[in-house]
């Protein structure tokens, strides 16, 4: 049968059935039962590898995932192309969500970088790398909108934002899928988690979630649509059930919505084990029926719990599952075999050099990471100039595997630039540093050296506070209650402050951590997230001042636990969220409950967040002005420009991220305040002022409406442009 597929491969051209629908139903005409349900099995490939070669022989697997040598992958691809029955390649995948050997910031981090174009080159390099391990097939970019930072995979995510998460996602799917999938140094991408996995209840990983098909279109669908847009290759469903529905067994969202609305011609496979989740769920009696419901919504693959292998052929004999749904299936995975030339090139790409850690994959990841660190304070300490001696300390000052963050199964800490061992290089010939970790962990307790801690801040000039969260406290089943510094790391910082000496934090971690007293006790503050391999030198060469800070906060960072949830385009509400200042002594005793007034905050705490979506701060200072609107009126398929100036009014060249925002007062339905509909970032010399434009196509404004139809409402519109998302310049458009 094998040399029959091969051969039709080789004659479809000459016959002129050469399109893809004709080779696909040429194969599958020619597949036995048992071929088709084992294209639909995917399996993890770390065990007993007799075993998986058996599979693989018997024509029992159509992908597998998690093997990373190319000559052990060619050795299993030439059974399956060889000896299998159908001689089908398989499909192997992994997990590459943010680098591959080289790591790049957490996908978290490179979204404070609002950079497109840097996002997409550094995930191209990122498929270079794994294609030359034998890729083709990574599970990322992940997209679900976060607005729990308890939830561990918030570090996985680009953020809050659907528009910029949306964008991010795309630049990583080109990125990964380049010009075209059948390039060897391509491979195919998988928008996940579909839909909804963020929101999981109380933060809490795999946990329920409960979001309205409104709120689905309007803020979880979009990053989604955006990628399948971009072409994404496959799509995985998600842990969770929403409203009572497990995403993997839910036909409305994987064919009505993703295929029928959408167009998706591309591959679901189901989320590690979630085609049997179904069962923990309580939404199928047993794995046959789970089965059963996960093939007829559409999820096209299992990954890893053989309920297809098991069930399918009783399923489709007793007549409860119709061949065609497996058939169609089948197709699938076949079109993206086809797609990415497997049939054509089944083994791993030939390469004479080495492309793993190059100079230029090296060098776009420092960028990445530059890009990613935001300035969140500054009294004027930074960049460091005229000091002599600085204290470098803190648990994540050489922390070589923590600061790769979470999901890097393949980076190898001895290649992690360190801040201590950049800041050696770099600096380390004009600067005397004295280096103390003080605590050997981010949990660690121990004040044991806190007392030459002190001594040695006292000989300083500057003490630079590495600190954080290891990467065992972020990413998957990674939730995190309490989101304040851990260990005695707090202590530390309050240690140093009390020295005399400026102190400047830098915060190293897998979420906003809640860091209100860390803030307010330093004289400047860095987020630089998990910021991967490069990390060290790109932090060193911002506190150096060889680059100006230019990251924006892709996620609001509360003032403790007790605001979340809290996102910057959150609902217009009926009473509102400000008033108290949270200060509990302004509360009188025994006065009138409605002494405080009728508004949405907490008495405790100020109605605010400690930074809000978009901020970050520059070595400069920026000033917008001029802001002018093509139109006062603009019709609903129309495109609205913008213009607006901006201004360096600094000494120092910077790059600040311009962002875009719409809102309105009134609508069929309550809408948020304002959301991001544009961002752009401007590089300018000290004192050069440049005109930047926008432009807005309206449909961009389409919301899901009384009528439940997503469409763009008439009516009168408010445009923010600003340099976060609290406030800037307004103007008022209304559509037609
Ligand atoms: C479970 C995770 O949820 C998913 O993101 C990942 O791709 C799979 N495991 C495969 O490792």
């Amino acid at each position: 049968m094998k040399r029959f597929i091969a051969f039709i491969l080789l004659l479809t051209p000459l016959f002129g059935f050469g399109g893809e629908d004709e080779r696909i139903e040429a194969m599958l005409s020619k597949m036995s039962f048992d071929d088709k349900i084992g294209q639909l099995n995917q399996v993890d490939g770390r065990g007993d590898i007799g075993q998986l070669e058996a599979e693989i022989r018997a024509g029992r697997l159509g992908s597998v995932m998690n093997i990373v040598d190319p000559k052990l992958l060619d050795r299993l691809q030439r059974i399956a192309v060889e000896e299998s029955p159908a001689g089908i390649p398989l499909l192997f995948a992994r997990d590459v969500v943010h680098g591959f050997k080289t790591v790049l910031p957490i996908p978290l981090g490179q979204a404070a970088s609002f950079d497109e174009e840097l996002v997409e080159r550094a995930a191209r390099n990122t498929a270079v790398e794994a294609t030359e391990c034998g890729i083709r097939w990574a599970f990322a970019p992940m997209m679900d909108i976060a607005r729990d930072p308890r939830w561990g995979r918030i570090a996985e995510g680009f953020g809050e934002d659907p528009f910029l998460a949306g964008r991010l996602a795309a630049a990583v799917v080109r990125g990964y899928q380049g010009d075209s999938l059948s390039d060897p140094k391509s491979m195919a991408a998988c928008a996940k988690h579909f839909v909804g996995y963020g929101a999981a209840e109380g933060g809490r990983d795999y946990n329920t979630t409960y979001i309205p098909e409104r709120l689905l279109r309007d803020i979880y669908f979009p990053p989604f649509r955006m990628a399948v847009e971009a072409g994404c290759a496959s799509v995985m469903s998600s842990f969770n059930d929403n409203d009572g529905l497990p995403a993997t067994g839910n036909r409305w969202l994987l064919t009505d919505v993703l295929r029928g609305e959408w167009g998706f011609d591309g591959v679901v496979v189901s989320d590690w084990g979630s085609v049997a989740g179904l069962v923990p769920h309580g939404a199928a009696a047993d794995n046959r029926e789970a089965a059963k419901r996960c093939i007829t919504a559409g999820t096209d693959m299992d990954m890893s719990s053989r309920s297809y292998l098991r069930h399918l052929r009783s399923l489709v004999e007793n007549g409860e599952v119709p061949m065609e749904v497996v058939d169609e299936a089948v197709r699938r995975i076949l079109r993206l075999k086809m797609r990415l030339g497997l049939f054509e090139h089944p083994y791993a790409r030939q390469v004479t050099t080495s492309d793993l850690y190059s100079e230029k994959i090296l060098d776009d990841a420092c960028a990445l990471a530059r890009e990613a660190t935001v300035l969140l304070k500054n009294d004027g300490v930074l960049p460091l100039s005229n000091v002599r001696r600085i204290l470098v300390t803190g648990p994540m000052a050489d922390a070589p595997y923590d600061q790769l963050g979470t999901w890097t199964l393949d980076g190898d800490k001895t290649r992690t630039l360190t801040p201590i061992r950049a800041l050696r290089e770099i600096a380390g010939k004009e600067i005397e540093i004295l280096y103390e970790p003080a605590l050997a962990y981010g949990r660690d307790q121990s004040t044991a050296r806190f007392g030459r801690l002190r001594s040695l801040a006292r000989k300083a000039d500057v003490v630079l506070a590495f600190v954080g969260e290891e990467q065992i406290m972020s990413g998957e089943a990674h939730s995190l209650a309490d989101l304040n510094l851990q260990g005695a790391q707090r202590e530390m910082l309050e240690l140093l402050a009390g020295c005399g000496r400026p102190l400047v934090t830098v915060f190293m971690a897998g979420r906003p951590l809640t860091i209100e007293r860390e803030t307010e006790i330093s004289d400047a503050v860095l987020y630089a997230w998990h910021p991967g391999t490069m990390g060290g030198r790109a932090i060193a060469q911002i506190i150096l001042g060889e680059a100006s800070p230019s990251g924006k906060l892709p996620v609001t960072f509360p003032r403790c636990v007790g605001q979340i949830p809290m996102y910057y385009n959150h609902k217009h509400t009926s009473h509102r969220a400000d008033g108290s200042e949270g200060n509990l002594d302004d509360i009188p005793r025994e006065a009138v409950q409605s002494v405080m007034g009728h508004t949405s905050s907490y008495l405790d705490v100020p109605p605010t967040p400690l930074f809000p979506f978009g901020f970050g701060l520059s070595y400069t200072t920026f000033t917008l002005s001029e802001l002018q609107l093509s139109d006062t009126t603009v019709p609903a398929n129309g495109v609205l420009k913008v213009r607006v100036t901006v201004e360096n009014r600094g000494k120092r060249e910077g790059t600040e991220v311009v962002q875009l925002y719409v809102g309105r007062k009134s609508a069929s339905v309550t809408r948020p305040i304002k959301e991001l509909k544009g961002f752009r970032r401007v590089t300018l010399s000290p004192s050069e002022s440049r005109i930047i434009e926008f432009e807005l196509p309206i449909d961009e404004l389409a919301f899901c409406g009384a009528d439940r139809r997503t469409a763009v409402e008439p009516g009168s519109y408010v445009l923010t442009i600003g340099t976060d998302s609290r406030d800037g310049l307004k103007e008022h458009f209304s559509v037609k």
